[in-house]
């Protein structure tokens, strides 16, 4: 069996790791907010006031930090005052993006905001640019967040919350560059510049404005964009917070659930390629904002297979397998290693819709494999993220007669207290891999393991099976405080040791 070394290096600590860096997302699309989040009060499906208490309670354990909404592609045909006052009087509308689906807008501002205060995260709005106003979206910023007696705020208090609902995050439409109105860089800094002066902090809500980033790592659209914010105005920073990039990493082979082990490889390397993009976006951010005041987020991120047979191919609905969740741990990891430069990331979408934690059918859910990684990831909330040295052989494999490697072992370590966590993958497909764990002297008082892994890499959960895969807990051997531990192949693991 081949031997690693993994060294925790607690005296190098990077930066706190922002819990906005487990986020999520929720977009009109398919059975993600109808029928996945949202039910109705008359549903049989059991629900509290219309959000379906499987998911409600499933997702409550993940302590998400921030949820996006309502799109996506939805965002820029979305009018916000559709989704407001009594149901009955709501108008139908066409979702034009996603499969001509008749929105009938009972899930709103006011349901969204229920459920954000259900799972205790903060809400981060989307605002229309593509087929908005600047007046459009400073109205829906008024109705949320001012206290006094406006027309709009009475509006508020009309349909059931007298108080101010206080949403800090607002994206600058989404995806500028394609459904968002195929906007030029230059094009989109002038419509940002218009829309962002008139989007103001009521009293008690700073606002955190994110405009739309690359698609991908594209520094070209970045330097673009923000060398036409910051023309004529020396303060160009003033109304700009973040910069938000997509990122999926996309799919190999030829669906979720059908791959040979070169595919697994070759979609877990392009999961890792999200480190790049930090990297480059981060540094031609600097030339502008050497400062960093403005924060990189990556709003959007994920795997997206090719459509399911049977399904709707506009739903973007998928299965969810191990492949997946090695994909979630690698970016989780990626995203701590640089909480530096990170202010947010959010990953596509919450339930049925691509890279999503739950699937539901009727009155069924399952956790998937995703899922099971932001639970096990979750304690790396808040932690310090310090550095992580990993020395193991990389994984050799070939693209279409390219050769091309893979990090043997990665992952990420962060300290809270006297409690560190390190959370690791091994990415071989057949090999397990037996590595000392370096804690830098410290000696511990207790340790604890938890894995994800299966001897079938398309290992998934189904309605019928719906614990299928899910992870176990594991004793860890120390031998006079030497940690040796053998990573099982295809593995995601957490390790958890208290220091004395
Ligand atoms: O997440 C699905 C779609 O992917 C979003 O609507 C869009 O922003 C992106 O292209």
């Amino acid at each position: 069996m081949p031997l690693a070394k993994i060294s925790i290096l607690l005296d190098e600590p990077v930066a706190v790791i922002r819990p906005e860096l487990h986020g999520q997302f929720a977009e009109h699309l398919g059975g993600c907010v109808n029928g996945g989040l949202w039910v109705g009060e008359n549903s049989p499906i059991p629900n509290f006031a219309g959000l379906r208490t499987d998911v409600l309670n499933a997702l409550k354990r993940l302590r998400i930090p921030v949820l996006r909404w309502p799109g996506g592609c939805f965002a820029d045909d979305y009018h916000w005052e559709d989704g407001i006052g009594p149901r009955k009087d709501r108008p139908r509308r066409v979702n034009t993006w996603w499969g001509m689906d008749v929105e009938d807008n009972a899930f709103g501002t006011h349901e969204f905001l229920m459920l954000c205060r259900h799972l205790g995260c903060q809400p981060f709005l989307a605002g229309n640019v593509g087929t908005g106003s600047p007046r459009e979206m400073r109205d829906w910023v008024e109705y949320c967040n001012f206290a006094n007696d406006s027309t709009l705020a009475r509006r508020r208090a009309q349909n059931g919350s007298p108080q101010p609902f206080g949403v800090r995050y607002w994206g600058v439409g989404n995806e500028a560059w394609g459904c968002g109105g195929n906007f030029c860089p230059e094009d989109y800094g002038a419509q940002y510049k218009r829309f962002a002066t008139y989007l103001r902090d009521f009293p008690g809500t700073p606002l955190f404005l994110i405009a739309c980033g690359p698609d991908g790592n594209k520094p070209d659209w970045t330097r673009r964009f923000l060398r036409k914010i910051a023309s004529g105005d020396a303060r160009f920073n003033y109304r700009i917070h973040g910069l938000g990039a997509h990122y999926y990493c996309g799919t190999a082979g030829p669906s979720a659930t059908e791959f040979d082990a070169n595919q697994w490889y070759e979609l877990l390397h392009k999961a890792a390629g999200v480190e790049q993009l930090i990297r480059e976006q981060r540094t031609v951010m600097d030339e502008f904002d050497p400062q960093r005041k403005i924060g990189l987020l990556i709003d959007e991120w994920g795997t997206w297979h090719f459509p399911t047979p049977g399904r709707n191919p506009l739903h973007l609905w998928q299965q969810n397998t191990l492949r997946d969740a090695l994909a979630a741990a690698i970016t989780l990891d990626t995203f701590h290693r640089h909480a530096d430069q990170l202010a947010m990331a959010n990953i596509a979408q919450l339930a049925n819709v691509l890279q999503a934690v739950v699937l539901t059918e009727g009155d069924r859910m399952v956790l998937t494999p995703t899922y099971h990684v932001f639970d096990l990831y979750q304690p790396h909330q808040g932690g310090r993220s310090v550095r992580v040295a990993f020395e193991a052989p990389p994984i050799r494999f070939a693209v279409r007669d390219t050769a091309m490697q893979l990090a043997g072992l990665s992952g990420s370590a962060s300290i809270k207290g006297n409690v560190l966590i390190l959370t690791v993958v091994n990415p071989h497909a057949t090999l397990p891999l037996e590595a000392e764990i370096d804690l830098a002297g410290r000696s511990i008082s207790r340790a604890a393991l938890n894995v994800l892994s299966d001897e079938d890499l398309a290992a998934h959960n189904t309605f019928d099976q719906p614990n299928r895969i899910k992870p176990s807990e594991e004793a860890l051997q120390i031998e006079a405080g030497e940690v040796w531990h053998v990573f099982p192949a295809a593995s995601v693991s957490r390790l958890e040791f208290e220091l004395d």
